[in-house]
């Protein structure tokens, strides 16, 4: 019976384990557990979302507080246009992290940065590029694009001196985003050196639509690659999605995937960023709590948890201090709710707002608990604890489950 270590990830001439933990914002998928899964020959990664604020927490730095400070007084302005990144303490925040996590990195795997492209900052171009470009300037082996796939993206490193070493890659739901991403591509003369393909079952934001049920992560991997192998393009594949046991990363790296990105399998992790308490609430989940909704101001669905304090919650917009998802003119699809909201109740204490939620706010405070199809099914990888809590699992203990189970079992920890 095959197992996950029978297969091997090839970046040119070097050999990876075929497991990749994927990024999980804001600071779910912490250096800690992209660090594990580097010691153990995988590939890890951090993510950038929010990354002043990350940077805040780890280091102590003040960079939100002090753009609060700068915009205080727009607090209390519908009109958030006038919100700006400073791009200097963008760049400072991303290498630190990004340093900082690699100083530390040891064994033979990698670590890569995932960046959602829809947090686009009242200037999605030159946040982007100075985020990717401070992440290469630090020393990351990689770049994740996820989340709104700009077809240029790759253009705003193309200067850049380690353009055409780190590995740059892509996360696609279709093979159409794939094809158009290439064409976009062509004149660079620069292929991502991976392609995560990610079927509806993800955690996160997904890039389908509300009919998300019909479609198949295998179905669409098939045509990924049937699609490459008539270009003649040798780029490896990756399947994300779903993907709960070591033996269902066996049925794609068969079928031709070159390696696997888990995520929800890592949410109840020691290493993981989620507190304690949210952890055993995805342990706690059961199939009909996990919802697809779209109260994400990107546009995208979200895959959440029915009872996640997010939902309904009206907070005032936090752009002054984040500001995250403001689109190119100041607008977020959650500032246009809440004064809706507010102009209909001008006098109530609490607002409600339930199309949309400041997804900036929640991810920050880690009220938005976003997840994967599967995971109901976590209580089954663990033990109950005398006080009937569930007992979380090491990183390395769920990847060598990952890594060497067979039969659909999963490995209970000591
Ligand atoms: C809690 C959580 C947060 C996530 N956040 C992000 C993110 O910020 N960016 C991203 O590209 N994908 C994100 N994802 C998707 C994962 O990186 C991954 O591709 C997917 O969840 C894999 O499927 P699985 O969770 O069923 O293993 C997230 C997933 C989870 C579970």
């Amino acid at each position: 019976m095959k197992r996950v270590d029978d297969f091997r990830l090839m970046f040119g001439n070097k050999e990876f384990v075929p497991i990749m933990i994927g990024g999980m914002g804001v600071d779910i998928s912490t250096a800690e557990l992209a660090l594990e899964a580097a010691r153990l020959g995988g590939i890890g990664h951090i993510s950038d979302a929010m990354v002043t604020d990350v940077s805040d927490r780890r280091f102590d730095t003040k960079f939100v507080k002090n753009k609060l400070k700068l915009y205080r007084h727009n607090i209390h302005n519908s009109d958030k246009s006038l919100i700006k990144f400073d791009l200097g303490a963008l760049a400072e925040a991303t290498q630190r992290h990004v340093e900082s996590t690699m100083q530390a990195k040891k064994g033979d795997g990698l670590i890569f940065v995932n960046c959602m492209e829809k947090l686009t900052m009242n200037a999605p171009r030159e946040t982007l590029q100075v985020r990717m470009a401070a992440a290469l300037d630090a020393g990351i082996d990689g770049i994740t694009l996820s989340a709104g796939l700009h077809l240029g993206s790759f253009g705003l490193l193309a200067d850049h001196a380690r353009f055409r070493h780190a590995k740059l890659g892509i996360i696609v739901s279709s093979v159409r985003a794939l094809q158009l991403f290439l064409r976009k591509n062509a004149r660079l003369d620069r292929l991502p050196d991976y392609v995560i393909v990610e079927g509806p079952l993800a955690g996160g934001h997904l890039g389908f639509g509300t009919d998300w049920a019909q479609y198949d992560l295998a179905t669409i991997i098939g045509e990924v690659l049937k699609y490459l192998q008539s270009e003649q393009l040798a780029i490896p594949v990756i399947a994300a999605g779903g993907i709960f046991t070591g033996s269902d990363a066996v049925s794609f790296l068969d079928a031709g995937s070159a390696a696997v990105q888990v995520a929800t399998r890592f949410t109840v992790a020691d290493e993981c960023g989620l507190p304690s308490k949210v952890k055993q609430e995805y342990f706690k989940a059961s199939e009909d709590d996990i919802i697809v909704n779209t109260v994400s101001p990107t546009g995208y669905p979200m895959r959440m948890l029915r009872n996640t304090p997010a939902i309904g919650a009206g907070t005032r917009p936090n752009c002054e201090a984040y500001g995250y998802l403001l689109d190119g003119n100041g607008g977020c699809a959650y500032i246009t709710a809440y004064n809706r909201e507010l102009a209909l109740h001008p006098d109530a204490k609490t607002l409600s707002v339930l199309d949309k939620t400041c997804l900036c706010t929640h991810m920050r405070n880690f009220n938005c608990w976003t997840c994967g199809q599967t995971t109901y099914r976590l209580k089954d990888t663990t033990r109950r604890l005398p006080d009937g809590s569930y007992q979380t699992l090491t990183a390395e203990h769920i990847f060598r489950d990952y890594q060497f189970s067979t039969d659909q079992k999963v490995a209970l920890p000591e």
